[in-house]
């Protein structure tokens, strides 16, 4: 959607995976606290999202969505205005419904009025879900229903990133590119190895559907959850930033441990998923279930995921040129989870454990002359 809005992915949180219904405002507020004492402000995470049971069972009598003054007795209004004073940004969650997934008024129907709700209430992203949608299930009917609020966000004059959460019913990479900022493309994500590699592979051949201010979305993260290992979360963090996903942190942030702040402020990886070229990563390979993902990058510069999704060690190798590089004698690799530099003639190859992926930014070295020092070998995985 070109509203001037997410022209790289989202970055924020969303209290859904770690908190279903037990949302409040003190957790908003104590997480928007969190952004900046831990650094994720700085690594560049703006968004703090509410989801769904933010809200009572009925509207006013002027029709408005009513917060629950139990969870947040400072109303959305006052919420966002302290989540503001620290310089980040709001986020709500409404339904293109007659009622929300856990059964809260929907906005079908009551489209302007609640997105004027919420941009009186200081919103800056709104989450639209597709429970109780009353739809004949037909394209033309998600178009619509997702297109009214569209234009009633719009409508606002306030600047508020359009989040469309249909999972991925319906191909919305297939139309909602002038409709959305982003889409969800698959069902609910889970705290499992399992879950998270299958929306992986359904992401990853949409590539050609994203771009700067239209993204895939394969759902929140579940980094730091604790139902993958460390290893599968960074694996998790590595797809997710290839993809270009929005990255939505889904943790309960004020009980990380430091292993899951590292994996989510790794500034080399972010910068892959916030490059300014906006262009997802495709797949190079992947028999045997050992991936090799590249993706361009604005310097000129390719990012490689190696990318082992099979359950026992694998060797596996590309080259730059099969990474879309141009033809050199010396390339320069900068492995994202090492944090080490070397130099390669051109094969980009390592030994990847089990769930495991190892990340690198490789460059073109102008010189193109010859080496100094030896060509790299095994990147040596985690
Ligand atoms: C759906 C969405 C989830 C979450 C819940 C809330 O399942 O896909 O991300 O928002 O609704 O009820």
């Amino acid at each position: 959607l070109d509203n001037g809005l997410a022209t790289t992915p989202p970055m924020g949180f969303n209290d859904w995976n770690a908190f279903g219904c037990n949302v409040s405002e003190q957790l908003i507020k104590q997480t928007a606290d969190y952004f900046l004492s831990s650094g994720l402000k700085d690594a560049g995470y703006t968004y703090v999202n509410i989801d769904d049971c933010w809200m009572t069972h009925t509207r006013d009598a002027q029709g408005r969505l009513v917060p629950d003054p139990a969870k947040f007795p400072d109303g959305i209004k006052g919420t966002a205005d302290y989540v503001h004073s620290k310089g980040l940004k709001l986020g709500i969650y409404e339904d293109a419904g007659t009622a929300t997934c856990a059964g809260y008024p929907g906005s079908l129907g009551h489209e302007t009025t609640d997105a004027q709700t919420f941009a009186d209430w200081g919103v800056d992203y709104l989450k639209y879900d597709n429970c109780n949608n009353k739809s004949d299930g037909t394209r033309q009917d998600y178009v619509n229903r997702y297109t009214a609020m569209r234009d009633a966000l719009l409508a606002t004059g306030r600047p508020i990133v359009y989040s469309l959460c249909e999972w991925g019913v319906n191909n919305p990479w297939e139309w909602a590119g002038d409709v959305g900022n982003s889409w969800r493309t698959t069902g609910d994500i889970s705290d499992n190895w399992a879950s998270m590699l299958s929306i992986a592979k359904a992401n990853m051949p949409l590539a050609s559907a994203a771009g700067p201010g239209h993204w895939n979305d394969p759902d929140m993260l579940e980094v730091g959850n604790g139902g993958m290992t460390d290893t599968e979360y960074r694996t998790h963090f590595s797809l997710w930033s290839m993809m270009n996903s929005p990255l939505l942190i889904g943790t309960d942030l004020r009980k990380a441990t430091q292993q899951t702040l590292d994996i989510l402020s790794n500034r080399d990886v972010i910068a892959l998923n916030q490059d300014t070229l906006g262009q997802q990563a495709t797949v190079v390979s992947s028999a045997g279930g050992s991936y090799v993902l590249t993706k361009p990058l604005a310097n000129g510069d390719r990012a490689v995921a190696l990318f082992n999704s099979s359950d026992q060690a694998q060797h596996i190798s590309t080259t730059a040129t099969a990474a879309g590089l141009p033809k050199r004698g010396t390339y320069s690799v900068r492995d994202l989870w090492q944090h080490t530099d070397s130099e390669s003639a051109g094969t980009l190859s390592a030994t990847v454990p089990a769930h495991a992926t190892v990340l690198l930014r490789v460059g073109a070295d102008d010189q193109g002359g010859a080496l100094d020092n030896p060509p790299m070998l095994d990147t040596g995985a985690t």
